[in-house]
């Protein structure tokens, strides 16, 4: 990626190759599904009224709360987990650090983390409609339960887990794939009532982040760069355009007129004078609100902290960094 001078031509090639990979991959994984559970239809065939009896009272149920499954998620097999996961996602799911997305995002550090925003991943909209905050346990275990029931007309082609044991195993064993695992659900309850709730009420400009620079802590930044906006960023002096600009000396520097790079109109809109803390702020805190129709494929940076640790590795990265304030 980091070798294509062109933003513009980066751009339009790679979705097509992509979606001719995932309609390979996709056909691939509907087969293995199909396979995996042609059996239970068959079943599900030869007795009908025990499922259809299953099926009558799984739906309100979803639609309406979903019992909660904490209990069985703090005793949870997370091996089994494991297991059942390398059977039934990873056809469409990898779950390495920094693993590839295939037919479904890569799932390291998904628990905890903005819910449908994988960064390099394109959503479907039926998701991003349902979209809030972050992936808790109440979340995930009524996703995992009934993907179509929670967002109709996900592009998640699967059933969903309908077994309480297997679904905890599978989220206790989602929630061990991160260097930082969220704390368990009983913990939880009290830290997300605690936490979130004021940057969310701050509306829709970012929470001010003056205070937490003398705090911010460079190499904390860097490495979330890597991991999240490397892909369509280099950093390097003088390093090559990406699916985005290079970023060296971004700070302090005008916005949206890196030499050689084709900015959309919705940046250039917005574009006035040079990149101020503040305005990388609002930027990273949330593109596409910052600037309707950018081409920045990316939901923003909701963590008060971790924004500021990536504006001080950005302020480092240039001959003249200076003052964060
Ligand atoms: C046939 C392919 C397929 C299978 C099998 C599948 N998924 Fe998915 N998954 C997807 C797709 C596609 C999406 C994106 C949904 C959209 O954009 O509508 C997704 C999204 C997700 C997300 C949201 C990720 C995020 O970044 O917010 C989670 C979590 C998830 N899947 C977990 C699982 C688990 C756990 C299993 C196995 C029990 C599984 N999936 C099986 C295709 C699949
Ligand atoms: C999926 C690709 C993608 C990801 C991931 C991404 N960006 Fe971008 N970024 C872009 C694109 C494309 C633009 C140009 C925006 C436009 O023209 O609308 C851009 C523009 C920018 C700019 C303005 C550059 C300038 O010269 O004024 C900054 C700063 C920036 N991104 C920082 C980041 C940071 C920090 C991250 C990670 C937290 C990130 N981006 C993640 C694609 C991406």
């Amino acid at each position: 990626m980091s070798t294509q001078h062109n933003g513009e031509a980066g751009h339009k090639r790679d979705p097509l190759l992509f979606n001719k990979i995932a309609g390979g991959v996709l056909s691939a994984g509907l087969v293995l599904w199909i396979g995996v559970h042609i059996a239970d239809f068959l079943t599900a065939s030869k007795a009908p009224p025990k499922p259809v009896v299953a099926a009558a009272s799984t739906a309100p149920a979803a639609a309406a709360a979903i019992p909660s499954i904490n209990g069985l998620i703090l005793k949870a097999d997370v091996k089994k987990g494991a297991a059942f996961v390398q059977q039934q996602c990873s056809a469409c799911h990898s779950v390495n650090q920094g693993g590839a997305n295939g037919v479904g995002p890569n799932l390291y550090g998904v628990m905890g983390a903005p819910m449908f925003a994988h960064a390099g991943y394109h959503f479907s909209s039926a998701v991003e409609k349902v979209a809030k905050g972050n992936w808790g346990y109440q979340k995930m275990n009524a996703w995992l339960l009934d993907p179509q029931t929670f967002a109709s007309g996900t592009r998640m082609g699967y059933p969903g887990i309908k077994n309480d044991v297997q679904r905890a195993d599978v989220i206790a064993y989602l929630r061990t794939l991160s260097a930082n695992p969220i704390a368990l659900p009983s913990a939880t309850a009290a830290v997300a009532s605690a936490a979130p709730a004021p940057a969310v009420a701050a509306g829709d400009g970012a929470p001010s982040i003056k205070a937490l620079y003398a705090s911010a802590v460079i190499t904390k930044g860097q490495s979330f760069f890597e991991q999240q906006c490397s892909a369509c960023h280099s950093i390097n002096k003088g390093g090559a355009a990406g699916v985005g600009p290079n970023l060296y000396g971004v700070l302090q520097g005008p916005m949206f007129a890196h030499p050689g790079y084709d900015f959309s109109s919705a940046a250039k809109k917005i574009a006035s004078g040079n990149w101020t803390p503040h305005a990388m702020n609002q930027w990273l805190y949330d593109p596409m609100k910052d600037a309707p129709g950018t081409r920045m494929g990316y939901p923003g940076i909701k963590n008060n902290q971790v924004r500021a640790d990536v504006i001080a590795y950005l302020n480092a990265q240039s001959d003249a960094p200076a003052a964060l304030k």
